[in-house]
């Protein structure tokens, strides 16, 4: 009996070390990555993954409940006292165990083997429906001819059963049937139609908008085809580069308290991933005396909205500058940090505590941003009203395959900001 328990044990132990294994390879993932650029020594980034490693054995056994499982054989398989056997009928003192607790031998392989199939079949079944919606959306895109005149009304994902003080329905919105569903969370959804979002700060009949809505009616049943074939999917939608958002099943939005809804799908992760390849982003930030009060908000607003596009593939740092340069993270200075979440969380804090004095030297913050990056592009925003630097900006985003922006208010860095996203390598 020992033998089955010690087997099942050796199988936790290979099973902790594979995560530690993993982790040391993220490690090594991590060296190569500073290998290209000379910073993170090797003996830190050691120090760094027996740490992570330390503290994910901790989690691992925390929540897995390992511990507690142990007990518990211990609890079936220890000696009692005065005997030498477990099988004795139980002393009060000794704890009986879990009647529902059994011990079974299982095969890894063969229960890996089989979780690696249904994987597979789920991620085909996704796949495949995304495959027939891009098949849909590029066929009724290349049939349509934009018509700058059309009028055509759609179902808009906020308006819909939104009705005037004489009780009429409003423009775009219309009455849209819904049904709560326990499929979709029990939210009352449509599942016949897909509804259009469309970001608070664009015009909801812009010619361009009603375009794109218009010839993407086609996804509609695509859609309800793709939910029948799969029954497990859940939401399925689709984001236009003018900034429209298409969602199935129909389903009402509504405002925040403010009466906003912040959503613009080209900021999602997904959006971004797809429409974006990797690449290596240093912020350059005039701090100087110029850049006092509101232009300091607006510039790390911008920021923020910069590395919100940013996502795990990409690589960046943040460098403020007056007559000398300052990293914002002084730790990570002359290198690239991952966009992750994190990291972008910490630089935010870090952009808080920016100030402006001084004047401002753009051509040394320049130099510095070259030496981290090997291919560069330049996309400026200048903040204010002012043209005056705006040729000089300009000329310099030309000369370097970059997009100029001009930003005044803190509502323009939203719509200005979604052509950052389309160039790979940019420095702004
Ligand atoms: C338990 O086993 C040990 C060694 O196997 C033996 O010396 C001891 O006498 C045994 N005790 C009882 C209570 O059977
Ligand atoms: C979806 O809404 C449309 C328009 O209100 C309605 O004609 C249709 O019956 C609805 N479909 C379902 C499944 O509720
Ligand atoms: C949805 O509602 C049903 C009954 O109204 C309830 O049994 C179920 O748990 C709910 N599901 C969710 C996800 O809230
Ligand atoms: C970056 O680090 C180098 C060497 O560690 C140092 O000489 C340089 O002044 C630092 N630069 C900044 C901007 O902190
Ligand atoms: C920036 O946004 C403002 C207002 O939305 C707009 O007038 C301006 O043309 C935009 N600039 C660029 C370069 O997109």
């Amino acid at each position: 009996m020992l033998g089955k328990w010690s087997l099942l044990f050796s199988h936790m132990c290979s099973s902790s070390s594979s995560l530690l294994l993993l982790w040391t390879l993220v490690g090594l993932d991590v060296v190569e990555v500073s290998g290209s650029q000379p910073g993170i020594p090797l003996s830190v980034v050691k120090l760094w993954a027996s740490a992570f490693g330390g503290e994910i054995k901790s989690i691992s056994a925390k929540y897995s409940g390992s511990q507690l499982l142990q007990k518990d054989l211990w609890a079936i398989t220890a000696p009692r006292p005065g005997t030498n056997s477990s099988s004795e009928p139980g002393s009060p003192k000794y704890k009986e165990p879990e009647k529902s607790v059994r011990v079974e031998e299982i095969d890894g392989v063969k229960l890996v083997k089989n979780l690696a199939l249904k994987l597979e079949e789920v991620f085909w079944k996704k796949a495949e429906a995304t495959r027939r919606l891009v098949e849909a959306a590029e066929e009724a895109h290349h049939q349509h001819e934009d018509n700058p005149d059309l009028q055509y009304e759609y179902f808009n994902a906020v308006l819909i059963n939104e009705v005037d003080e004489e009780g009429n329905n409003v423009e775009l919105g219309g009455e849209f049937l819904l049904e709560s569903n326990d499929h979709f969370n029990n939210l009352s959804v449509n599942l016949s139609l897909s509804v259009v979002q469309v970001p608070t700060n664009m015009y909801n009949k812009d010619p361009y908008i009603v375009n794109g809505v218009y010839w993407s009616e086609a996804l509609n049943k695509v859609f309800v085809d793709n939910f029948e074939r799969d029954p497990t999917l859940i939401w399925q939608y689709f984001g236009s580069a003018k900034g429209f958002f298409r969602q199935y099943p129909g389903v009402k939005w509504h405002p925040d308290e403010h009466g906003v809804i912040g959503f613009d799908c080209r900021n999602r992760k997904w959006y971004i991933q797809a429409a974006t390849s990797p690449k290596d982003v240093v912020i350059l930030i005039d701090v100087s005396g110029s850049m006092k009060g509101l232009r300091l908000t607006i510039a790390r607003q911008t920021v923020s909205s910069i590395l919100d596009t940013l996502g795990d593939d990409d690589f960046f740092n943040v460098i403020a500058y007056n007559q000398e340069i300052h990293y914002v993270e002084p730790c990570l200075n002359g290198t690239l940090v991952r966009a992750d979440r994190t990291n972008k969380d910490h630089f935010r804090e870090h952009l808080k505590k920016l100030f402006a004095k001084g004047i401002g030297l753009l051509g040394v913050a320049l130099a510095e941003a070259f030496t981290i990056l090997n291919e560069v592009r330049i996309f400026p925003y200048l903040i204010g009203r002012e043209s005056a630097f705006a040729d000089n900006l300009k000329w310099m985003a030309c000369a370097n395959k970059g997009y100029f922006s001009q930003i005044s208010t803190l509502a323009d860095v939203q719509e200005n900001l979604t052509w950052t996203v389309l160039f790979p390598r940019l420095i702004s």
